[in-house]
């Protein structure tokens, strides 16, 4: 296909979870706008108000009013975080400095995903967690009483840290988390964008006991880096035309994969740069470009850690065998993501294979066609459904309805980018 015209894509998904976990913490009403209305930003809001949090629906085009100055009250039902791992790991994180039990549950996928990587610290802390499944969920957390934490993580993780932070600024307690690499600091940039003083040294991130008070707040959420990056595969993977995707968050700690494609040979333009509540924003202006193979250092996953499906989707057409060092983290995610690309890409003729934690996947420029076993994972379904819109391919997937997870509109606007409009510039078929 070729790609013209302009796109936005939905609302950063992890500034969205932070932006209404903080807002329920603060004192008075805070709107936020641009939230993302995926699944996973609606368990969010749908576990606050049954811990008494008044939050509005989570509906396209219009702000979200959430009602803090209530401290988080004991709720009367288990807590269905549903297929997110943010909402459940954040959640655990503030729960930890409230003196009530909670039980706290998911969908099959993320009862599947590990719980102790935050359990564990915030045992340390002095939450009283009971597991019913082992390293899991169904859990329930007893918090209060905490004392302060100095915390090594062994993974670098977004939301350990941040669950950490929480638990640290609800129970008032200082806390210090070193991490392997740095994560994504949308906590940390919005809590400094607060009026909280957060400090580094020595590559850790501290909180100083009793951080004060969260006033409320007002948020543009900008766009979300990762759903971008599927539309930017799709513009460099295109034949013809160049692409503007408008309002994308560029933190460097989710830029990795722009890092990358550079190296591939795809320069991607940052136009119009700005600051929206303590996050770099921009334009992204995306043209068609001949690929070639690149190693991802282990250093850079956790930049661009969502982003390695989509990355293997385009390693998929580069000349030569791209290498992801280390991405090990990728099995806990959704789904097992390391295997599924693999396993995906070979099914599309690909030669692709996980070797202990590295993922190799060599290119090829015959048309991928096959059958995609998504596991309901939205970011499998995305990144094959991208490699279903080159000219001769033929990707059928085993559903699509998952990517309401992240990017609701997803095939709309997939559609939309692709001159022609459907039939032409169509993405991957749905199998019936
Ligand atoms: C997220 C952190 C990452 C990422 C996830 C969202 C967040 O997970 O994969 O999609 O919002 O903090 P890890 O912290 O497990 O790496």
């Amino acid at each position: 296909m070729r790609v013209r015209g302009a796109v936005r894509p939905p609302g950063d998904k992890s500034i969205s979870h932070r932006a209404l976990l903080l807002a329920a913490l603060a004192h008075g009403r805070s709107e936020l706008e641009g939230l993302l209305t995926g699944a996973d930003v609606k368990s969010t809001a749908r576990v606050l108000r049954q811990l008494g949090v008044d939050v509005s629906p989570v509906r396209a085009g219009g702000s979200v009013l959430v009602g803090g100055g209530r401290a988080l009250a004991r709720p009367a039902a288990t807590l269905d975080c549903g297929n997110s791992g943010t909402t459940a790991r954040l959640l655990l994180g503030a729960l930890a400095g409230r003196p009530f039990a909670a039980r706290l549950s998911g969908d099959a996928s993320l009862r599947r995903r590990p719980m102790r990587r935050v359990t564990e610290p915030l045992r340390a802390m002095g939450a009283h967690i009971k597991e019913e499944r082992g390293d899991s969920l169904p859990l329930t957390i007893r918090g209060g009483g905490l004392h302060d934490l100095t915390y090594t993580s062994p993974v670098a993780s977004a939301q350990i840290k941040s669950a950490l932070l929480l638990a640290g600024l609800v129970g008032g307690v200082a806390v210090t988390i070193r991490e392997p690499y740095l994560s994504r600091d949308h906590t940390e940039r919005l809590l400094v964008h607060l009026g909280l003083g957060l400090s580094y040294h020595d590559g850790a991130i501290s909180l100083p006991r009793a951080a004060g008070s969260l006033p409320a707040f007002r948020l543009s959420v900008p766009g979300d880096a990762s759903s971008a990056a599927f539309l930017v595969a799709a513009a460099v993977l295109a034949e013809g035309g160049e692409l503007l995707i408008e309002n994308v968050g560029v933190n460097p700690t989710r830029t990795g994969f722009l890092v990358v494609l550079g190296r591939m040979g795809a320069r991607v333009e940052r136009l119009n740069l700005r600051d929206e509540a303590g996050e770099p924003v921009a334009d992204l202006l995306v043209r068609p470009a001949a690929l070639r193979a690149t190693e991802v250092a282990a250093a850079e996953v956790p930049t661009l850690v969502d982003e390695v499906p989509i990355l293997a989707a385009l390693a998929s057409r580069a000349t030569g065998e791209t290498v992801f060092r280390a991405v090990g983290e990728l099995r806990v995610k959704e789904s097992n993501r390391l295997e599924l690309v693999a396993a995906n890409l070979r099914a599309l003729g690909v030669a692709a294979e996980a070797r202990g934690d590295d993922l190799f996947v060599r290119g090829t420029d015959r048309p991928p066609r096959g059958r995609v076993d998504t596991a309901r994972d939205h970011r499998l379904a995305m990144a094959f459904a991208v490699l279903g819109t080159i000219s001769g391919a033929d990707v059928r997937l085993s559903e699509r309805a998952s990517v309401a997870i992240s990017y609701p509109a997803f095939f709309a606007d997939l559609r939309r980018i692709g001159e022609g409009g459907r039939g032409k510039g169509d993405a991957a078929r749905h199998r019936h």
